[in-house]
């Protein structure tokens, strides 16, 4: 599709919307948002707009309609599939600026927030008042609600609190032709025809932008416990995970880790983390509540079925410290493998039962193509994140004859009655390989939800379907 490339008009009338200290064209400030945290993807927009609250974001948008201009919106730039790139140049609006935590109602418990507004912020923000929003992705500490929206986030907690999508009541969106719409109510039921709010959560920016966002909250469990696994088995570890849901415990967190993920995240925080030879993965596992006996019997259910899939030690980490450093090392896996190597990331996904079988697979797929792998993640969704490691491989099967690995991947992720991405979405990098998981009946009725929201198609265009 040809769209019009922007010229001095355009940034006259952007920067009298948003104020010209807001509308940003130098070099440096394009390479800034030339990029997010996919790959070392880059692609820089022909200019930044940064505004300050929904009629600002609608003169915009309906400019840009009119004028057929793409508009890429862009939270933290923490996002995993290159849904923040402005693959076509035009516009990218960052929403930095709407970060207001406008309401906690605390009556309701609801909060009201701009798209802004950082993860971790707004879960401190409510468990000061004894509230809890459980969705906390790895990049809590700096990714934004707009985005955890675009993709519907997920993160460890969600296997026992579920996604961001099962906390969003009810949106405000801009349209592409730059009208406010609210997409549902404020309520914990909704049955009053399509469900809208649920249909701009995972959409990536290409449906609408959000400048509002109301989000449920749940009381805040007071306490947590948490265990550390070494198993000398990643297949046993796999195994122990759907043991542990099927002794009728409920584990706030149950992640896997290999070895080298902590390896790797030990390096980059500078700490001395001892693995001893014989490990060949880790669970993680979390478990909240009030009552501290109760919490510690859920425990001891847990233990003994890490211990019957061979566990060779069950630590509990003692105090607060020692939770963080362990979360800590966790969360910054991702990050410093991309300090470590060049490497792809998939978020494959299927019934928790199924992840030995996923986790084998992954492996032997390696082994026939040549390649490492760092696997990890939540491992109680059956969510294994598959870092592919470039290493010595040459640059002709980075980029060509890989992708033949990762259709036999997910491939595998299919026949196992699961998909491509979890969590991280589909965005730009992910979009060749839809096929794999979806009939064309299926993304022709994502292309004609996407012609009746944006029908000159200049939201984040080249994303999920264009593969
Ligand atoms: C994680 C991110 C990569 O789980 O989703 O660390
Ligand atoms: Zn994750």
């Amino acid at each position: 599709m040809k769209f019009k490339a922007i010229d001095t008009a355009d940034l006259a009338y952007f920067a009298q919307v948003t104020g010209p200290e807001y509308t940003l064209g130098s070099d440096r400030d394009l390479e800034n948002y030339a990029h997010d945290h996919t790959e070392d993807l880059r692609f820089a927009p022909e200019v930044v707009v940064k505004p300050a609250n929904a009629q600002e974001i609608s003169a915009v948008l309906s400019y840009c309609n009119q004028h057929h201009i793409p508009v890429t919106a862009r939270g933290a730039g923490t996002g995993l599939s290159g849904g923040a790139l402005p693959v076509m140049g035009g516009v990218v609006l960052s929403l930095e600026r709407m970060n207001k935590i406008i309401e906690i109602d605390e009556r309701n418990f609801q909060v009201i927030v701009e798209p802004g507004v950082i993860n971790e912020i707004l879960q401190e923000a409510v468990r000061a008042k004894g509230l809890f929003y459980p969705p906390d992705p790895a990049s809590k500490g700096s990714c934004f609600i707009g985005g955890n929206i675009a993709h519907s986030s997920g993160g460890p907690r969600a296997v026992k609190y579920g996604t961001t999508r099962d906390y969003v009541l009810n949106l405000e969106v801009v349209l592409a032709n730059g009208e406010i719409i609210e997409t549902g109510a404020n309520t914990l039921k909704y049955s009053t025809g399509y469900n809208l709010t649920h249909l701009m959560i995972g959409s990536e920016g290409t449906l609408g932008i959000v400048s509002k966002i109301v989000l449920k909250l749940i009381p805040a469990p007071k306490n947590t416990m948490l265990l550390l696994a070494p198993f000398t088995s990643p297949e046993k570890a796999c195994e122990a995970v759907n043991g542990i849901f099927l002794a009728g415990a409920n584990p706030s967190a149950c992640e896997f880790v290999e070895p080298d993920g902590f390896r790797l995240s030990s390096q980059l925080l500078q700490v001395n983390f001892d693995i001893p030879e014989d490990v060949g993965a880790y669970l993680l596992i979390e478990v909240d509540g009030n009552d501290g006996d109760q919490m510690m019997t859920e425990c001891e259910v847990i233990s003994e079925v890490l211990y019957q899939h061979q566990a060779i030690d069950v630590l509990f980490a003692e105090t607060a410290n020692q939770k963080e450093y362990f979360w800590k090392l966790r969360r910054t896996i991702g990050e410093a493998t991309k300090h470590n190597n060049t490497y792809k990331e998939e978020d494959t996904v299927v019934p928790r039962a199924e992840l030995p079988t996923l986790f084998k697979g992954v492996k032997e797929i390696g082994k026939r193509y040549g390649f490492r792998t760092v696997c990890y993640g939540h491992a109680g969704d059956g969510n294994l994140h598959v870092n592919i490691l470039k290493d010595q491989l040459s640059d002709e099967f980075w980029n060509k004859e890989l992708n033949a690995a990762i259709v036999e991947i997910f491939s595998l992720c299919k026949k196992l009655h699961g998909t491509i991405s979890g969590e991280h979405g589909i965005g730009l990098v992910q979009q060749k390989f839809m096929r794999v998981v979806m009939p064309e009946t299926n993304l022709q009725l994502m292309r004609g939800i996407k012609q009746a929201f944006d029908p000159m198609g200049i939201l984040n265009p080249g994303k999920i379907f264009n593969g």
